[in-house]
């Protein structure tokens, strides 16, 4: 399976500088056997496709969708929408929403049915707080979460899903969560997923996010059972998400 690396700009860039960072990004040696996806603001997509034209490397992804197709839902964009813009990944309940915007996990689980439906790949976030963590809580709360998230998620022909890990606490925070205790928990997840999906599941790309950077991304890489990694802060700087690309590249 190879490894993804995805970008997430969070709430930075818009149009101008999304186009920016997108041409500086595509002049970086990148590696072939990662796949990249960068996900960008909606007022964005516009920009960074038509910075990429054709091109598919990086795939873009957005933020956010909402699980309806069309309909009275004022300021919601729907998955049909951003498939117009070529969009290949989609993240969805990233804590950040979960904590400021009332992301609850029967929404996370709408949302990525909504977006398997249409296409397009939905990256599921999850992840505990500190306080779970310090309780001793933190299995049983992503274990809940994973299985809220996938409940009418289907395998046969249907495009894959993925799932990132992100503590809470690790988020932004500098203090990452070591590769060997996220290891520990992408095993929790891919039980969950397996009971779940069955065979299918061992398909299913288990991501860990949460202050990765240049030092200890390819610890994470390499470690049996990361598939990955959602890169939030690092990846502001094309040229350092660039080199961050390269250090995840399978020797
Ligand atoms: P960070 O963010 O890399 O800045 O910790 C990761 C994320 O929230 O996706």
């Amino acid at each position: 399976m190879k490894k993804l690396l995805i970008a997430n700009w969070k709430m930075h860039y818009g149009p101008i500088k999304a186009g920016a960072w997108i041409r500086a990004f595509r002049r970086e040696r990148l590696p072939k056997d990662v796949d990249i996806a960068v996900a960008v603001p909606f007022v964005s997509l516009a920009a960074a496709r038509a910075s990429l034209g054709r091109a598919s490397i990086p795939a873009l992804a957005a933020q956010n969708v909402f699980w309806a197709e069309e309909g009275a839902f004022t300021g919601e964009i729907s998955p049909s929408m951003l498939k117009e813009f070529g969009t290949e990944y989609c993240l969805v309940g990233h804590s950040e929403r979960r904590a400021h915007l009332g992301e609850t996990d029967e929404m996370v689980q709408k949302k990525a049915a909504a977006l398997q439906k249409a296409g397009i790949i939905p990256v599921i976030c999850v992840g505990e707080t500190e306080a779970q963590r310090k309780r001793g809580e933190a299995n049983k709360v992503v274990r809940a979460q994973v299985q809220a998230a996938i409940t009418d998620l289907k395998m046969d022909g249907k495009v894959p899903v993925a799932i990132a890990y992100e503590p809470v606490w690790a988020i932004g925070s500098g203090k990452p969560c070591t590769a060997q205790e996220a290891k520990q928990m992408h095993e929790v997840i891919r039980v969950v997923l397996q009971k779940k999906l069955g065979a299918g599941a061992d398909e299913i790309r288990i991501i860990y996010g949460g202050s990765v950077d240049l030092r200890n991304v390819s610890e994470y890489v390499t470690t049996t059972g990361i598939d990955g990694c959602l890169v939030g802060g690092a990846s502001l700087d094309p040229r350092n998400f660039g080199l961050l690309c390269r250090a995840a590249n399978p020797a």
